[in-house]
């Protein structure tokens, strides 16, 4: 195991069920996300995300579950993911240890999806819970979204003494629009599954304050300790893959260099300008221009 840090931001390389169990201590986080692999085949850099039975993939789940939920604090919460097909027993099985207060679906476009002989999968599932239904952060003003009501004139509230405009915005409700993170996109990494900034803030802005710690114990590309850092939260990231873990170095502790080697991202096809000499970042301002 290896660990980075800076400023209110850990980065642990490692196992995550060994992490959770000997460096992070019970009731000390506020926010917990998790997005972990979903037996369903992907690749993660060479560990194939695809376990013997579906049931040793859910005791593996149960396990890293158990822990995550001794650290979460009494007041915390915790949003978790997994594929469509495993999410109900993710949802069984936490039922009587946490409030599940939202079923919330992230949906997304249709490109990539390619079914021909049945109904290709367009979401990702993701459950909202709480410890204590009584005594949770949600800082609903943080998120507010336009009310679409399909009328094309201002709606009147007769009902006000003057009468006034309805208030148009709204607490979103639990059907979530966000593109995929694709190739050409500025926050794009080069992992499989990497989840999109804008995702992570709505979680981030509604279920945190500023100062809280927010852990991801299958951290990937470091989405949620990267939006993290930028509310002004403190991180913790857990992620097994070392070529994963530079990115998060490079993401969210800002070192462009580890031990000398370039953590650079490399430049997309349609950034090289000239085939013969590679264009490469110096530093994060020319990564992010
Ligand atoms: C679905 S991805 C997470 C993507 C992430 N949310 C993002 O935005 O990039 C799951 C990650 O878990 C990592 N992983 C798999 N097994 C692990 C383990 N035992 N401990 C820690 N990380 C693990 C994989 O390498 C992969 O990057």
């Amino acid at each position: 195991m290896k660990i980075f840090e800076n400023n209110g931001h850990k980065i642990y390389q490692g196992d995550a069920i060994e992490i959770l169990q000997n460096n992070i201590e019970n009731n000390s986080v506020d926010l917990i996300f998790v997005d972990p692999p979903y037996n369903i085949g992907k690749n993660f850099n060479g560990r194939k995300d695809k376990w013997k039975s579906d049931e040793d993939y859910l005791n593996w789940c149960y396990q890293w579950i158990d822990l995550l939920l001794k650290k979460l604090k009494k007041t915390g919460s915790l949003y978790i993911m997994t594929s469509t097909q495993f999410i109900p027993h993710f949802d069984i099985y936490l039922r009587d240890k946490i409030e599940i207060l939202s079923r919330i679906v992230w949906s997304y476009d249709s490109s990539g999806v390619q079914a021909k002989n049945y109904y290709g999968s367009m979401y990702e599932p993701i459950l909202f819970c709480v410890k204590d239904r009584n005594n949770y952060t949600f800082n609903s003003d943080e998120i507010l979204v336009e009310a679409k009501t399909g009328s094309k004139r201002k709606l009147i509230d007769y009902r006000k003494n003057p009468p006034q405009p309805y208030n148009t915005k709204k607490v979103p409700g639990n059907v979530w629009n966000y593109p995929r993170v694709r190739y050409r996109m500025a926050e794009y990494e080069n992992h499989p599954t990497q989840k999109p900034i804008a995702l992570l803030e709505r979680i981030i802005k509604a279920s945190t304050n500023e100062g809280d710690i927010v852990l991801d114990p299958f951290s990937g590309t470091f989405t949620t300790s990267y939006v993290a850092k930028k509310l002004k939260r403190k991180s913790i990231g857990i992620e097994i893959d070392e070529d994963f873990s530079k990115i998060g170095i490079r993401r969210v502790l800002e070192q462009f260099k580890l031990n000398g080697e370039d953590l650079s991202p490399e430049p997309k096809t349609y950034q090289i300008k000239n085939t013969q000499q590679q264009t490469l970042f110096e530093t994060k301002q020319e990564y992010e221009a």
